[in-house]
């Protein structure tokens, strides 16, 4: 199998883990190449339930490697939690989890500037509070620290001296907050460094050296295309690259390697935090999506914003991605709808697109253009064959694909690994 990218069309938790969990069976290597502890990556095994946050969701499947790329930001303290946890459940990662010596490293002081952040703005993102954007501005202002660098004491406690006076000043000036120490921010450094050395690797030498030996890669998105620093609902984003052209700057293997697209669409739309969302359903029946769906945060515990499948938007997705097939998730929680519903195209002043716009206050103003389709009501979770389904089901799914011009190829039907049916 060559290499594959599975990743989200929409504003996450389109249940991307799920589908990796399945394909990983086909890969050698499952690679995350963005984001860091902000994503909660849900997978059902066996009737016990794993989140991932860091760790890629493809350590349920024996002997595959799993690879933390040079792109993410790395929480030690989460890292190290997970790993531990995974152990005390019988699955050991040992030798088989390679985290980028290259990646950069979340601090407690991140976290803090992200708190204080948003404490400032008076929530003005809702973020996942995961420190990901301070640690993220960090590195691209240069003043970040690695995984190279902290399991190399002196190395650390040299750029420690360098960086933290700085950090310093912002947190006491412009937040009024407290100054972090250095001794024992030095102490949580080389404690979390010790216990990670042995996972930290040359991880860009390891996947092009795989490749080259024939093995291949699944690279897996964490976050989604609409919450793209680019390419999504800026400032209402995260502050890394999810959609496909992240992951090569994210993982070291080079663009015409990179494979498939498989971009991963829920039946419906959630969106956790602030921004636009033309399709959300405010009412009683948005309350209703989110209990069928169970849609609260895996990673903060957030209600999800819910509403209508957004084909306009899912449609930008698709031409940003270069996506060859889709994973269709949740189709089961639209069950016992009266009618379902898809935006077909915005009105916005009297005007109809068909265009996904970068500005976000248009965004927010955009009337959304249905089509209302006659909904089911007989319980799918048992259905194994595409043919199977209910006859509504099958002209959702029909049309779904229509609008959006790429085969469905996966049909998720619940949360259980056999709850699937492919095409
Ligand atoms: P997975 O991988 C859904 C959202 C946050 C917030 C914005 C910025 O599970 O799909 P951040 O902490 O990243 O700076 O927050 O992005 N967000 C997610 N929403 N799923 C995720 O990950 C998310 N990761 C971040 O709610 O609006
Ligand atoms: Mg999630």
């Amino acid at each position: 199998m060559p290499n594959v990218v599975v990743l989200g069309l929409q504003w996450g938790d389109e249940g991307k883990a799920r589908f990796i969990d399945y394909l990983a069976s086909e890969v050698d290597i499952v690679a995350r190449y963005q984001g860091g502890s902000n994503a909660g990556h849900t997978v059902v095994c066996d009737g016990q339930k794993f989140i991932f946050h860091l760790v890629p969701s493809g350590v349920l499947r024996p002997g595959k490697v799993n690879v933390v790329g040079n792109g993410v930001v790395i929480d030690p303290e989460e890292l190290m939690k997970e790993i531990d946890e995974l152990k005390a459940r019988g699955v050991s990662v040992n030798d088989r989890l390679l985290v980028s010596d290259r990646a950069q490293v979340v601090l407690p002081y991140h976290k803090r500037l992200d708190a204080a952040q948003e404490k400032k703005s008076g929530g003005k993102i809702g973020t996942t509070l995961r420190g990901i954007g301070p640690a993220y501005s960090h590195k691209y202002l240069r003043i970040g620290m690695r995984m190279g660098d902290i399991i190399r004491p002196a190395r650390a406690k040299a750029l420690l001296k360098e960086q933290l006076p700085g950090i310093n000043a912002v947190l006491k000036k412009i937040y009024g907050q407290k100054a972090v120490s250095e001794a024992s921010l030095l102490k949580f450094l080389l404690s979390y460094g010790k216990k990670l050395k042995s996972f930290v690797t040359d991880t860009t030498y390891y996947l092009n050296e795989q490749t080259e030996a024939g093995k291949s890669i699944l690279f897996e998105g964490a976050q989604a295309t609409l919450l793209d620093i680019d390419f999504g609902t800026y400032p209402y984003v995260t502050s890394s690259n999810p959609s496909a052209g992240g992951v090569s700057t994210g993982t070291g293997i080079p663009p015409k390697l990179v494979g498939r697209v498989t971009g991963v669409l829920k039946a419906y739309t959630t969106r956790v935090g602030s921004g636009p969302f033309p399709t959300e359903l405010k009412s009683a029946h948005g309350q209703q999506l989110r209990e069928a769906g169970g849609e609260y945060g895996a990673t903060t515990g957030r209600p999800r914003r819910c509403g209508w499948l957004d084909a306009v938007a899912a449609r930008y997705s698709v031409m940003l991605n270069g996506v060859d097939e889709i994973a269709f998730s949740k189709l089961d929680v639209l069950s016992g709808q009266k009618s379902v519903k898809i935006a077909v195209a915005y009105s916005y002043r009297g005007k109809i697109t068909d265009r996904f716009p970068a500005d976000p206050d248009v965004l927010s103003k955009v009337k959304p253009i249905y089509e209302e389709m006659p909904g089911w009501s007989n319980e799918i979770r048992n259905v194994r064959e595409f043919k199977a389904l209910p006859a509504s089901a099958k002209k959702y799914v029909r049309r779904v694909e229509k609008l959006i011009g790429v085969p469905i190829k996966f049909i998720s039907v619940g949360e259980q690994r056999e709850q699937l049916i492919v095409r």
